[in-house]
């Protein structure tokens, strides 16, 4: 079957993926799907991998930087209702993938289950908050995921049990292309209690983080025992700028893009800081933000 055909409805060609992503810089996709269901997700995949048509998922764009020339596959991007379901039954939460981690949190805490409140404010879905192991200081997804059902590349829909799943800090077992649902496991505590603590973390986090700019998340991985953004601002680089990218001065380990920006600046700028980081604090940055 012909990749697009019966297709027509749901795929774009030649769509801008700028719009898609937080830092709002990049150009298009060949192919841009937004299936409604998790059949067409699925057949979808299929014939990309009959016509050997390269894949990848977008959930919000919160975590990725498209480049310039774009993407020369189909992306499938996780929007329709189907794959934001969340249901909450006893100490489980079983959301689908495309479903906004941010619900998923405020759902789970009005319910009376701790363990996902420190995560309030982290951007994004599900499937992506689960692909890099999102988390902060408190704690990150992974530690409370017990069952995944995921789509591979040939479009066979796999379930990762509890024993198969691995997660580090940024890091994630779960790399299979979609990550259609997902189960934790929570633990009970007070309501008021816990919606204080959340509210406790938003606050902390609105003042010490970009908000309400063309950003997306922190740009580096904190090395082993320290952190990015103290070891930019340290080297002296809040404020550096090539083009329309920006070191933040609010978190050193955000780029600001501007209105003019395009992804060729940031990723000068990028190396910029890893090469004088390097230079003066003798510590190698690693990337945590996605490169498409
Ligand atoms: N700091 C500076 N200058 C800066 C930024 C930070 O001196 O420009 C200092 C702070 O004063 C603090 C220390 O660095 O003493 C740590 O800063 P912060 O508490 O902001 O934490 P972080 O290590 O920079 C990590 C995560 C964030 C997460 C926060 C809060 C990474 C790379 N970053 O940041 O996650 O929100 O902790 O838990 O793991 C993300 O993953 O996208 C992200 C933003």
């Amino acid at each position: 079957m012909p990749l697009l055909t019966g297709f027509e409805q749901i795929v774009r060609q030649n769509e801008p993926l700028a719009m898609h992503t937080w830092l709002q810089v990049g150009g298009a996709a060949k192919y841009f799907a937004e299936p409604e269901s998790p059949e067409q997700l699925i057949e979808l995949i299929r014939r990309c991998h009959q016509e050997g048509v390269p894949a990848r998922v977008l959930g919000r764009g919160s975590n990725i930087l498209v480049r310039d020339e774009g993407f020369k596959g189909m992306v499938l991007h996780l929007y329709a209702p189907a794959f934001a379901n969340i249901k909450i039954e006893g100490r489980s939460v079983i959301a689908g993938g495309g479903a906004l981690l941010g619900r998923v949190v405020t759902g789970a805490v009005h319910r009376g289950l701790t363990g996902l409140e420190t995560l309030i404010g982290i951007p994004g879905t599900v499937g992506g908050a689960l692909h890099g192991n999102a988390g902060t200081r408190g704690g990150s997804i992974g530690q409370w995921t017990i069952q995944a059902t995921v789509i591979s590349v040939t479009g066979d829909v796999l379930q990762r049990q509890a024993d198969e799943l691995e997660f580090g800090y940024q890091q994630s077992s779960l790399d299979d292309l979609v990550i259609l649902e997902a189960a934790c496991q929570l633990d009970e505590d007070n309501p008021q209690e816990l919606a204080k603590r959340m509210q406790k973390q938003w606050i902390l986090k609105r003042a010490s983080q970009p908000m309400g700019h063309q950003s997306a998340g922190c740009v580096f991985k904190n090395p082993r025992g320290t952190s990015a953004g103290e070891l930019i601002d340290a080297a002296g680089l809040k404020g550096t700028r090539i083009g329309g990218a920006v070191v933040s001065d609010r978190h050193a380990n955000f780029i600001i893009a501007e209105p003019e920006c395009t992804t060729e600046d940031i990723l000068r700028l990028i190396e910029l800081v890893r090469e004088q980081v390097l230079q003066r604090m003798g510590m190698e940055l690693e990337l945590a933000l996605d490169i498409w």
